[in-house]
């Protein structure tokens, strides 16, 4: 059986790594990001790999009215989506969302407000359709407000209580919600990072867990699967120590 697939954020590096995985399978693409010149390499990437079909879209997760248009045409060359993954996102600077209001209320939007915009334009299409897998990137900087990227965490911890919500709602039309939620992962965003190695995937591992959540209609995906157990220890530290910690 052939899957279509839409990708918001498809030149993102883990969603490009989910879309290659996809092409094992017979799949059909419909790939959105808002640089036309990179998306066109994704898509020529996939077809080199035996993409049944590629359409390509260019808008900026920002502009909401674009992403209606989106949805409405990815329905109408797709028929019918699959699985569709919500996978753009920035790494804000919050030493400058301190200082900057008009930067921090941007990054917010960029990697909370726009990817609740997407799911909940995608939310009718699906529960029109009545099948489908929705599914959403987040982060288990979502978990627990850090010091240290606390306006990215909160942005995070946003579109998880709605794709939460969202679940409950979807279930009973017949459409499956995943977030998925990774660690550190080695990929443009975290590039200039000083990561701990043995902390940080690869994005073709993510999506492979992507794939298989997908498959399995698991409802929250920690990727790779050790940071569930690190992040219910995070959270369980009180906040007396927390506060006083770098962590
Ligand atoms: N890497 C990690 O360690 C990590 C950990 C946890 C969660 N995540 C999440 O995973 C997802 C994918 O990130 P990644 O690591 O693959 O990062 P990445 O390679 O840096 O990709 C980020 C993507 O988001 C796109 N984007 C940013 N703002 C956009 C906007 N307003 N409209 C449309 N596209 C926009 C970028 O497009 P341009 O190329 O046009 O800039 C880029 O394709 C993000 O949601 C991120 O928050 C990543």
């Amino acid at each position: 059986m052939s899957l279509n697939i839409l990708i918001l954020g498809a030149t993102s590096g883990i969603a490009q790594a989910v879309g290659r995985r996809y092409t094992r399978e017979q799949a059909s693409f419909f790939l959105v990001a808002r640089d036309q010149v990179k998306l066109d390499m994704v898509a020529a990437d996939l077809r080199g790999r035996g993409a049944l079909a590629v359409h390509t879209f260019a808008a900026d997760a920002l502009d909401y009215a674009a992403l209606d248009t989106m949805c409405a045409t990815a329905w109408n060359a797709l028929q019918t989506v699959d699985v569709a993954l919500i996978a753009h996102g920035t790494l804000p600077d919050q030493d400058r969302t301190q200082v900057d209001l008009d930067y921090a209320i941007h990054e917010f939007r960029a990697n909370g407000e726009s990817a609740i915009a997407a799911m909940g334009l995608m939310a009718r299409r699906f529960e029109e359709q009545g099948r489908g897998v929705l599914a959403v990137i987040g982060s288990v900087a979502g978990d627990r407000g850090r010091g240290s990227n606390y306006l990215y965490g909160a942005a995070k911890a946003a579109l998880d209580a709605y794709a939460s919500g969202l679940r409950a709602r979807m279930f009973k039309a017949g459409v499956h919600v995943l977030t998925i939620k990774p660690g550190f992962v080695a990929t443009p965003m975290t590039a200039n990072l000083d990561l701990p190695a043995r902390l940080t995937a690869q994005p073709e591992r993510v999506a492979e867990d992507i794939v298989r959540a997908v498959a399995r209609r698991k409802d929250v995906l920690y990727t790779p699967g050790f940071w569930r157990l690190i992040m219910t220890v995070i959270k369980l530290v009180p906040n007396a120590i927390f506060k006083r910690s770098n962590l």
